[in-house]
């Protein structure tokens, strides 16, 4: 008999040029059903890319990911149904004028097809969503007037208002204060060991989750380290990774690797 362990992600391979430039350069990971899982790296190292070749939006020059064993590349609608995604919130239009409810129910919305109506079950699943974040008291108020804790909330309600099996987050600790980053590192982490979602999140700064990871994969074009972070926390390979300038410092079980990047 054989026990087949359930992947939820798989990548083979896969590199990617933007701009004549190879970005990604054969990169491959297997992650395990459910997973906490963190990719760390300077600015630059192609993490946001790699989120956006997983989720099909990025075409590979090579290679292949799997998600749940469903091939991306070319079943991009049928992959899409297991993924949540949190883009980078610096990235995305903050100032528009929308309520916190309807942001949520763009993520129902927006894998409709069209007319894209709203049902009074989308309000509800949407209304669940912001409760489980804490924030369905604020499901009337504008968007762009909450904090960024609060934002990060919202997108993160937006991504699981379709029930994704994985949920992918791209830098969600970036200005987010510290009392919001412990809640949302818990809530992730919840949202594994409860309801059986896989994590994987991108960020240069992992220190408030460090005790939820179970994989922790360091990158920068090439994966250059994979493992638990007390076992790849090392000066050896964070040099490798962030280059001669970085200093580790061990404090009560967290590392902190100190860089000139700040912002991821
Ligand atoms: N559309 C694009 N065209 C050309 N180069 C790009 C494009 N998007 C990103 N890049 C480059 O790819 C590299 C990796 O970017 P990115 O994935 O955003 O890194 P990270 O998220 O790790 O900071 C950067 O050097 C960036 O300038
Ligand atoms: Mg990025």
């Amino acid at each position: 008999m054989t026990i087949t362990i359930q992947k939820s992600l798989e990548i083979e391979n896969l590199s990617v040029v933007l701009g004549h430039r190879l970005i990604l350069d054969k990169v491959s990971l297997s992650l395990p059903h459910p997973v906490f899982a963190a990719i760390m790296g300077p600015n630059g190292a192609g993490k946001t890319t790699l989120l956006k070749t997983i989720l099909g939006t990025i075409r590979p020059i090579s290679g292949k990911v799997y998600l749940f064993g469903k091939e991306v590349l070319n079943n991009p609608s049928e992959a899409r149904k297991f993924v949540g995604y949190v883009p980078q919130r610096d990235k995305i239009v903050r100032y528009v004028p929308l309520k916190v409810i309807d942001v949520v129910l763009m993520g129902l919305v927006s894998r409709k097809e069209i007319p894209r109506i709203v049902t009074s079950n989308d309000v509800r699943l949407s209304l669940e969503a912001l409760e489980y974040v804490g924030m369905s008291n604020y499901a009337s108020e504008l968007f762009s007037n909450l904090s960024g804790g609060q934002q990060q909330r919202v997108l993160i309600a937006r991504a699981l208002v379709s029930k994704p099996k994985i949920l992918l987050l791209d830098e969600p600790f970036n200005a987010v204060d510290a009392n919001a980053q412990t809640f949302i590192a818990e809530l992730l982490n919840k949202l594994k060991t409860e309801s059986n979602v896989s994590i994987l999140l991108v960020s240069h700064d992992i220190n408030t989750v460090v005790e939820y990871i179970d994989i922790l994969m360091f990158l920068n074009k090439k994966i250059i380290a994979v493992g638990k972070p007390h076992e790849i926390f090392r000066d050896d390979i964070l040099r490798l990774v962030y280059g001669k300038g970085v200093r580790v410092i061990t404090e009560k079980g967290r590392c902190y690797a100190l860089t000139g990047d700040t912002h991821g």
